[in-house]
């Protein structure tokens, strides 16, 4: 039996998108091109999950379609990409859609973008390109069926039973991106992989070597799924051996330990907090071509990992010790070590800051820079004994050394 989501529609997207989508329908009819809403839009109407992004897939040349809309008016371009034929158009009440054309692809090399063999083919060879059954599908935009979903591959039966399954054999081997993009889903959506599938991916991971693999769109997938902050997504990453895929550390860590931390101490880039405790590669580190400050988490947890603690014995060794690295590193650290006094720098002994400023040592008669350098460290170091607690026993403690 068909299954028509135009209801659903009605209730899940806003006015004006619906406004868009009923435009661009009558456009299609006019224009003689027949139009679906394609891919994580369709899966998620029929999850009922919130909508961001609408993509449009035309079966022919979707920047034909999107210049006839935009001479009448319905739409004003935004951005053409000519080899691929897709555009970005915007409608009325500032509804942004992304047009492609229908496509087929072949991957020249492994993890790379595909290069496109034909465009404008049926909307069954574009869908059969795709990495998921649950992200093929297709929902009518044409007048005649308006709201119907097309399924070639089950992924609605797949999407029911919360299956994650490949289209075909070759699909990790083409772009083994997907391996990590598959953790992503079945995160966000609560999927687990179908046997063959899983089959599948532990091959490519046992068998495959991916030197050659594009790192940036390996980077850019794990920062997608880590920044989820999953607790499952990490356990899945090493139960499921994806770690292999970068070269990674199987480490003792649940990913309910990394969620607990990065919940508890806000990392900025809680995605590396979750990649630094298995990523360890140098090489791979490189190839991810990190900014600076991404960087330095690693640097911060390779500092950490190769110091020795044995000559710790006091809060202000402990503060030295982490004062300089990222929470992002210190968290690892912690991770990988167990080392309580990590906690003991997050919890405690980071808030504690020295509260007199160099003018104000200046006023108490400190004038030698090296000297007021030395005093804020005494006093930084009587305040994590314990000894110091307010400002106005910071100044008393200065008074008493400068007398
Ligand atoms: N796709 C694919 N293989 C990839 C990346 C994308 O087949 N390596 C296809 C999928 O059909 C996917 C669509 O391109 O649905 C759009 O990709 P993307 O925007 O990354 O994913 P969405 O499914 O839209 O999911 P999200 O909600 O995360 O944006």
């Amino acid at each position: 039996m068909s299954l028509n989501l135009k209801e659903k529609m009605e209730n899940s997207l806003s006015k004006d998108v619906l406004k868009a989508l009923e435009d661009c329908s009558t456009a299609a009819g006019d224009y003689g091109f027949k139009i679906y809403l394609i891919g994580g839009v369709v899966r998620d109407l029929i999850l009922g999950k919130e909508i961001f992004d609408i993509d449009i897939t035309v079966q022919g040349n979707a920047t034909d379609f999107c210049h006839k809309m935009a001479d009448k008016k319905i739409c004003k371009i935004l951005q053409v990409q000519n080899d691929l034929k897709t555009s970005k158009a915007i409608f009325q009440n500032k509804v942004e859609i992304d047009f492609a054309s229908t496509r087929q692809e072949f991957y020249p090399r492994r993890g790379h973008l595909p290069v496109v063999v034909r465009i404008g083919c049926t909307l069954e060879e574009d869908v059969y390109r795709r990495d998921f059954t649950i992200n093929s599908l297709a929902l009518s935009l044409n007048e005649r069926n308006f709201g119907e979903i097309i399924d070639y591959v089950g992924g609605v039966e797949d999407l029911k039973n919360k299956k994650l399954k490949v289209l075909h054999d070759n699909s990790f081997n083409e772009d083994p991106t997907r391996i990590i993009r598959g953790l992503k889903f079945a995160a966000r959506f609560n999927l687990h992989r179908d046997e063959h599938t899983k089959e599948l991916q532990n091959y490519y991971l046992q068998n495959s070597l991916h030197d050659d693999i594009s790192w940036s769109r390996v980077k850019s997938e794990l920062k997608q799924t880590f920044s989820l902050n999953n607790a499952r997504v990490f356990d899945m990453f090493i139960a499921n051996d994806v770690y292999k895929l970068i070269y990674g550390n199987k480490p003792d860590i649940k990913g309910l330990e990394i969620k607990a931390l990065v919940d508890k101490y806000s990392p900025e880039n809680v995605w590396l907090t979750y990649l630094g405790c298995s990523l360890n590669d140098k090489k791979i580190i490189e190839n991810f071509c990190f900014t600076r400050q991404e960087k330095k988490i690693f640097d911060d947890k390779q500092y950490l990992l190769e110091h020795d603690l044995s000559i710790i014995n006091s809060n202000y060794d402990i503060y030295k010790f982490f004062e300089k690295r990222s929470i992002e590193s210190i968290i690892i650290f912690y991770l990988l070590t167990r080392r309580k006094e990590a906690l003991i720098y997050l919890e405690k002994l980071s808030q504690i800051k020295v509260m007199v400023n160099g003018d104000e040592l200046k006023e108490l008669g400190i004038t030698d820079g090296k000297e007021i350098g030395k005093m804020l460290d005494k006093i930084l170091k009587k305040k994590l004994s314990g000894s110091l607690i307010n400002k106005a026993d910071e100044i008393e403690y200065v008074k008493s050394k400068t007398k």
